[in-house]
């Protein structure tokens, strides 16, 4: 546990509050001074990477599964939703990293296992700690966050903690305005938790349902006559134009199955204006282009009997 005591074994006023210590450590990235530009528009412009992030390719991901794999542990699936994949911090070029502040690896099957994917990347260690983040919600009296995620961030075959730790630690370290010091980058966090880690562990996870409740792709779907049927599939151009239409952007669709005709995935795209926290998102058309099968008709299975609620 964090304690003055250690980190500061002589110092003569023990009265010193942990505020205190911390506001020492604050470099003034509140960003509330700061202009807000658009990431990836013109990146000379960026003076505080708390701020605006370097990797400004902003992608909003959510899944579409059928059923959890834990259903017998009480783990369903959020009824008439799709559920939360992550907020991923690509880079300008479409390019992105992985675990990159290997000080909060919090991720128990860390995958990639290695930061490049390789074998000659730096090991990403295991985490043997357990779930974090619901202690850490329920400490700082987070429990709306908490309820949410637990409802619509759902992971598949391992307990849904294991899932958030994953992202968070693949993903959130490598966006600059989470930062909190690793390696000479800036600690973008000031007093308001007990320390750095902590602020932006929650700061990432209001940001993904911040993000996530601006893209309802089911409604945006259903309001267009989409929904999920294991009897009828859908063309993918008719799927892709709602969410275009919808979303602003065209994002992409992510399929699975041999012939790519199981609709699994979305993810969309955008530049974020100052810090994705703020979740001022500008859709904009996916960098990529979508698996799915173009010319056979793509299946938007129903959930299975017992698997959503
Ligand atoms: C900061 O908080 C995290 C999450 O609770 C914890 O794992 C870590 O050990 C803490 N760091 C320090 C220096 O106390
Ligand atoms: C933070 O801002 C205060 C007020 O402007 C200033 O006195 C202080 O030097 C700044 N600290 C850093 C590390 O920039
Ligand atoms: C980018 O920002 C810099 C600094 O403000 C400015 O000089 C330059 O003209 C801008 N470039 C574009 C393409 O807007
Ligand atoms: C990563 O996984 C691969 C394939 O399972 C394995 O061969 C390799 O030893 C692992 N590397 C590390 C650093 O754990
Ligand atoms: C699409 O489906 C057809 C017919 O099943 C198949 O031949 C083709 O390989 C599939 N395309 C992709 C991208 O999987
Ligand atoms: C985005 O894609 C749509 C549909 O494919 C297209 O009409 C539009 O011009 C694209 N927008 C940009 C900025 O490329
Ligand atoms: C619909 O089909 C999917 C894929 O085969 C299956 O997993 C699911 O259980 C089916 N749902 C219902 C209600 O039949």
């Amino acid at each position: 546990m964090f304690s003055i005591k250690t980190l500061f074994p002589i110092l003569p006023l023990m009265t010193v509050s942990v505020t205190t210590v911390n506001a020492w450590a604050s470099d003034n990235h509140t960003c509330a001074l700061t202009q807000p530009i658009y990431s990836c528009e013109n990146s000379t412009q960026i003076v505080d990477t708390c701020c605006t992030p370097i990797q400004g390719l902003v992608l909003v991901t959510q899944f579409w599964d059928t059923y959890t794999g834990l259903e017998d542990q009480g783990s369903v699936l959020p009824k008439d939703s799709w559920t939360i994949h992550g907020l991923w911090p690509d880079r300008c070029d479409g390019s992105y990293g992985q675990y990159c502040d290997l000080s909060r690896q919090y991720d128990p099957v860390p995958s990639p296992n290695t930061t490049t994917g390789k074998s000659d990347g730096t090991p990403v260690p295991a985490w043997t700690g357990g779930d974090v983040i619901t202690p850490l919600l329920q400490q700082y009296g987070k429990y709306d966050l908490l309820a949410y995620i637990q409802k619509y961030w759902k992971s598949q075959n391992s307990p849904d903690w294991t899932f958030w730790q994953h992202e968070f630690s693949k993903h959130a370290t490598c966006f600059s305005t989470y930062d909190v010091g690793f390696e000479g980058v800036p600690d973008c966090y000031g007093s308001l938790y007990q320390n750095s880690t902590e602020a932006s562990i929650i700061d990432f996870i209001q940001s993904v349902i911040k993000s996530q409740i601006q893209y309802p792709t089911y409604e945006w779907l259903a309001e267009n006559e989409i929904k999920p049927s294991n009897q009828t599939g859908y063309k993918l151009f008719d799927i892709q134009n709602v969410l275009t239409q919808k979303s602003g952007g065209e994002p992409y669709l992510g399929c699975s199955g041999p012939t790519k005709q199981v609709l699994s995935e979305i993810w969309y795209y955008s530049h974020s204006l100052g810090r994705p926290q703020d979740s001022f998102l500008k859709p904009i058309n996916q960098t990529t282009k979508s698996n799915c099968n173009q010319t056979q008709p793509i299946w938007y299975y129903e959930r299975s009997q017992g698997s959503e609620y």
